[in-house]
């Protein structure tokens, strides 16, 4: 199979994010008039090396984990969406006349695609999509949205499903899956409020990203090599802890017995970031007004990073809960899901793609 980006329509299917420290499992259905239930889900954990940026180093790590994954949550569904990191695609929006036949088109976009993409085209995936008519287009003309990958960054993805029993049907950036479930989470389908700016902060493993939405778009964004595995190897050094009692005690972590000032430095550290990154997108637009801030990532839940980032932007920050607008199936209703969620955000909108006519 190609790189889906725009698959127009899929079989059932259950979104499967492989991350750095996880592989995580998201399975909704239809619920209600355009609602969605939570029906599935698994967090996996994955040893140290298995995945490293994004990159599957021990296949056979990750094969056993979604497999595990798969039969802890006793899904029947066996066709799956999957992500590749935005760092691995290539992106380009281009102008050609309006009205093309498919196979016009897809002349015109090899050709453009060609002259940009730093790889012989046998070696890529490429997929495209006519973007909604802008008011500010040309008469007669359309953008078309342009996405390439290397093949082996999805087929890696592919022959893990493979090797697990299951089929990648869609593959889809990752940052575009997120931002379709932080657009659910928020309740807004597309269309934003006027100019309001939504900065949306996630902090993972071993990074943060800070990336600001408007009009339903992202018009900013910034990485930083800072996540919640700093805050472990800290640990691991202040009280002489293996990593798994690192791991263990940092999901324990009150700021009362936060003697050393652990969790007090990170949250320093991470809120310095946000203001930094804050301070570039200052520069970079017109209008930095922003509205709300958006927390997500397995380490947002951290106490006290909530408020610490809130105090700091002046605006209020929000942890996300991808499923608050969800239905929940009642077999699922004793689990500690908030604590996981802000983690599934990726794995929610790959989930998502299940439902899509066309993005
Ligand atoms: N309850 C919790 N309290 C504190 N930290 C947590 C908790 N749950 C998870 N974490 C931390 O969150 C981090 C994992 O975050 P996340 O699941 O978003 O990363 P990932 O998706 O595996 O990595 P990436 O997306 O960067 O490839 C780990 O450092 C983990 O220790
Ligand atoms: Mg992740």
């Amino acid at each position: 199979m190609g790189l889906a980006l725009f698959t127009p329509s899929a079989p059932p299917l259950f979104g499967l994010d492989i991350s750095t420290t996880a592989v995580k499992l998201v399975e909704l259905s239809a619920h209600g008039r355009r609602g969605y239930k939570l029906e599935r889900f698994a967090l996996e954990p994955l040893p140290p090396q298995a995945v490293v940026d994004g990159g599957i180093q021990q296949v056979s790590e990750v094969v056993a984990a979604v497999k595990r994954a798969v039969q802890q949550t006793g899904t029947r569904l066996r066709h799956v969406a999957m992500g590749v990191p935005a760092s691995a695609v290539i992106t380009k929006k281009i102008i050609t006349p309006a009205n093309l036949d498919a196979s016009a088109l897809a002349f015109h976009v090899e050709n453009e695609a060609d002259q940009y993409i730093p790889f012989a085209l046998e070696e890529v995936h490429l997929d495209y999509q006519v973007l909604p008519h802008q008011p500010t287009h040309p008469e007669g003309t359309q953008e078309v949205l342009i996405a390439a990958t290397q093949k082996s960054h999805v087929d890696e993805r592919v022959e893990v499903a493979d090797s697990a029993g299951l089929k990648a049907v869609v593959v889809d950036m990752e940052s575009f899956a997120q931002q379709a479930a932080l657009l659910h989470a928020m309740q807004m389908d597309h269309a934003m409020p006027n100019d309001e700016s939504w900065v949306c902060i996630e902090i993972g493993a071993n990074a943060m990203e800070l990336s600001v939405m408007r009009h339903g778009e992202v018009i900013f964004t910034r990485q930083h090599l800072l996540g919640g595995q700093t805050l472990t190897a800290e640990m691991q050094k202040r009280y002489g802890l293996s990593r798994k009692d690192a791991e263990q005690a940092k999901r324990n972590l009150n700021p009362a017995d936060d003697v050393a000032g652990v969790l007090a430095a990170f949250i320093q550290h991470v809120v310095l970031e946000v203001q930094r990154a804050l301070q570039f997108f200052q520069a970079s637009v017109d209008d930095a007004r922003i509205q709300q801030v958006m927390l997500f990532g397995g380490s947002s839940v951290l106490p006290g990073l909530q408020e610490a980032i809130a105090e700091r932007v002046g605006v209020g920050a929000l942890l996300v809960d991808p499923f608050a607008m969800m239905a929940l199936a009642p077999r699922l209703k004793r689990l500690p899901i908030a604590e996981v969620a802000p983690g599934l955000v990726l794995a929610c909108g790959l989930a998502l793609r299940r439902f899509d006519a066309f993005r």
